[in-house]
């Protein structure tokens, strides 16, 4: 069996060995700009071990992997367009260091070769199920980030709300990269189904420690703006816990600076920040993402292989949830 940083580093050789260098330029220097810029390589990272769980070799499931890992690059380029996001990777977002136009076609061929790669898994009567799969998950991203626009300006959102947006956003792509590894390697439909599950209660979390670390990481190591999430008045779980604790005065200034764009967007940010740490919010978010954790384990000890398999599974959800990045 392999461990994670075996598995990445087979996965890097086939990145480089499939690169985008291709004409136009103005087309796919971006793509590749992108796709070289690092990151953690966690989709296709849990793909190969889900995979590596029922088979020993692993080379039938890297062209799906560079699949899910393509599609998450697109998601990322399209998301920095709108949300105005100047760096991705401790680097500029392409939209900054192209232009707008750029961001949107360079990513839509992305989306095109992450079909392009599904295509490519060597036993082509697999191709309708992973297909039909990557296709369910693919639409929810969007449908996700349709809930997490339409929040930005609506006052009324639900932690219910919030989570079942982050869960589309995020989850799915991730229980969905997990369980395709499951498909390529023939696992049983049980497996399959709580390999997904462990991938959609880990996504969950990550996602709260995303909404973290927008407000509370290093941006030299997270790489992205800290404070983007409160000046894009994104309803975070931090900021709705934050307006149900809050007293009379706080709520005031939350609803306040959380419905407009002020132009000290410092002063914004501390002045949300403020509020969070008098109620404690981090604390909060983090107990609440240990949940999800939690209910990912519970599902991975549901899978039928022995359990000194699942170690390195187990040693990635923990070690993602921890993260500074
Ligand atoms: C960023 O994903 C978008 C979210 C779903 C939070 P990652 O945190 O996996 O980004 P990279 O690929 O490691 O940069
Ligand atoms: C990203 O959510 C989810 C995607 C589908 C791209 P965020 O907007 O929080 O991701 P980051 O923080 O920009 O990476
Ligand atoms: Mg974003
Ligand atoms: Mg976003
Ligand atoms: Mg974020």
């Amino acid at each position: 069996m392999y461990t994670p940083p075996e598995l990445r580093s087979f996965f890097l050789d086939y990145m480089q060995q499939h690169n985008f260098q291709f004409s136009p330029k103005e087309l796919f220097e971006p793509v590749d700009y992108i796709l070289q810029l690092g990151g953690k390589r966690l989709r296709p990272i849990l793909l190969l071990m889900s995979h590596n769980l029922y088979q020993a070799k692993i080379d039938a499931a890297l062209p799906a992997a560079y699949s899910y890992e393509i599609f998450h690059n697109f998601s990322l380029v399209h998301d920095d367009i709108m949300d105005e996001a100047p760096l991705r990777r401790g680097k500029p977002t392409i939209h900054q260091k192209y232009d707008i136009n750029t961001g949107i076609l360079s990513g839509d061929v992305m989306l095109i070769y992450a079909y392009r790669y599904l295509l490519e898994v060597p036993d082509k009567n697999l191709v309708p199920e992973l297909m039909s799969l990557f296709s369910k998950v693919a639409s929810e991203v969007c449908i996700g980030q349709q809930y997490d626009m339409n929040f930005e300006t609506s006052t009324t959102v639900t932690i219910a709300a919030y989570l079942q947006m982050i869960e589309y956003k995020t989850a799915s792509l991730i229980a969905g990269a997990l369980q395709t590894g499951t498909i390529l390697a023939g696992a049983p439909a049980a497996d399959r189904h709580h390999i997904y599950e462990f991938g959609r209660n880990l996504g969950i979390a990550f996602q709260l420690q995303d909404d973290i670390l927008d407000t509370y990481g290093n941006a030299a190591t997270f790489g992205k703006r800290i404070g983007g999430d409160i000046v894009q008045n994104k309803k975070t779980y931090l900021v709705l816990k934050a307006m149900q604790l809050a007293n009379n005065t706080q709520k005031q200034v939350l609803e306040e600076l959380l419905s407009s764009y002020p132009k000290d967007e410092t002063a914004k940010i501390a002045a949300v920040v403020a509020i969070f740490d008098a109620l404690d919010i981090k604390s909060i978010a983090s107990r609440k993402k240990d949940g999800y954790h939690q209910k990912a384990i519970e599902h991975l000890a549901l899978v039928k292989v022995a359990e000194e398999r699942k170690i390195h599974l187990k040693e990635i959800a923990k070690e993602l949830l921890e993260r500074m990045k």
